[in-house]
């Protein structure tokens, strides 16, 4: 029988960690492999001028959707971990006209443990950023942070993919191949291909991107990238037990209300009163 979880059994933490920052060290393939994914910005955008003047993204990466909040006029605060996405983020700030760039404040962090002063109308944390939380541990420290960072009536908004066991069953050893594509920062032509491996004690996938350039196989490179995976209950028991309400939950961008088919779940969150 194939062993499931090997990645996660000798060094959790370093797979852990190399699972958290590779995918993010390229800011510029980030940018060109999901130019496509824009119906959150919309739905975020709506929800920031809904939600009026102070806003908190956590995972803000290089502000693909914190940038479009600051050019609405709104004012927008963004924490990440990577250094190379935070820097991205602030090279295109330079480009942008200084009034937009004004209203958006970076601080390099952990969302597990940055606590700024300043409370939020909005806080929200999208595609797949609270994956990173790999025990319920991290999510109780985040959520945490969340609540300290919410106003009185303020809203938190996460939106996550959720399990789809056909997909945690695949064989860890298999690659399945995707079109290969030119790599944006090499300038190659690269084959590419993924293998899932799952851990089932710990609910952590690991999902390893290879890419081997065409011309030059051997400098073949493999990005991991290391997502907890939340099945529903157990994500609003985690909610509920930390001081946060369910107010609405939809399944994907579109507002759907959520179904058996969601893949994607999001939730709007409010603080329990006290
Ligand atoms: C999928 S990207 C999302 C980026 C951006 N929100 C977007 O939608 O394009 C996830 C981001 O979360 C950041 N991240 C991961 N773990 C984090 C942590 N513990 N604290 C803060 N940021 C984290 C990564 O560096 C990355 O920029």
């Amino acid at each position: 029988m194939q062993k499931r979880g090997r990645r996660l059994g000798p060094t959790p933490s370093e797979a852990l960690s190399a699972g958290t920052r590779s995918h993010y060290e390229d800011a510029r393939h980030y940018t060109a492999n999901y130019r496509d994914r824009v119906d959150d910005i919309d739905y975020y955008l709506k929800l920031a001028q809904a939600r009026g003047g102070r806003v908190l993204e956590y995972g803000c990466g290089n502000g693909r959707i914190a940038l479009p909040i600051a050019h609405a006029g709104v004012k927008v605060t963004g924490i990440d971990l990577s250094v190379t996405m935070l820097r991205d983020f602030r090279a295109r700030l330079k480009k942008t006209p200084p009034e937009v760039a004004e209203r958006v404040t970076l601080k390099r962090g952990d969302m597990r443990r940055v606590a700024l002063e300043n409370r939020f109308d909005f806080v929200f944390c999208t595609f797949n950023t609270f994956l990173h939380l790999y025990t319920w541990q991290d999510v109780e420290r985040f959520l945490t942070r969340v609540r300290g960072h919410l106003a009185p009536r303020g809203r938190f908004v996460v939106d996550l993919s959720i399990p789809m066991p056909a997909e945690l069953a695949r064989d860890p050893n298999r690659l399945f191949r995707a079109p290969r594509f030119r790599h944006v920062t090499t300038g190659e032509l690269v084959r590419y291909g993924e293998r899932f491996d799952y851990d089932p004690l710990t609910q952590v996938e690991i999902v390893d991107m290879v890419f081997e350039p065409v011309s030059r196989p051997r400098a073949k490179w493999v990005t991991p990238l290391a997502h907890r995976q939340f099945y529903p209950q157990e994500l609003e028991a985690l909610f509920h037990y930390n001081g946060l309400v369910v107010t609405k939950r939809h399944s994907d961008f579109k507002a759907e209300p959520h179904s058996r088919d969601s893949e994607t779940l999001i939730y709007h969150c409010k603080a329990r009163r006290r």
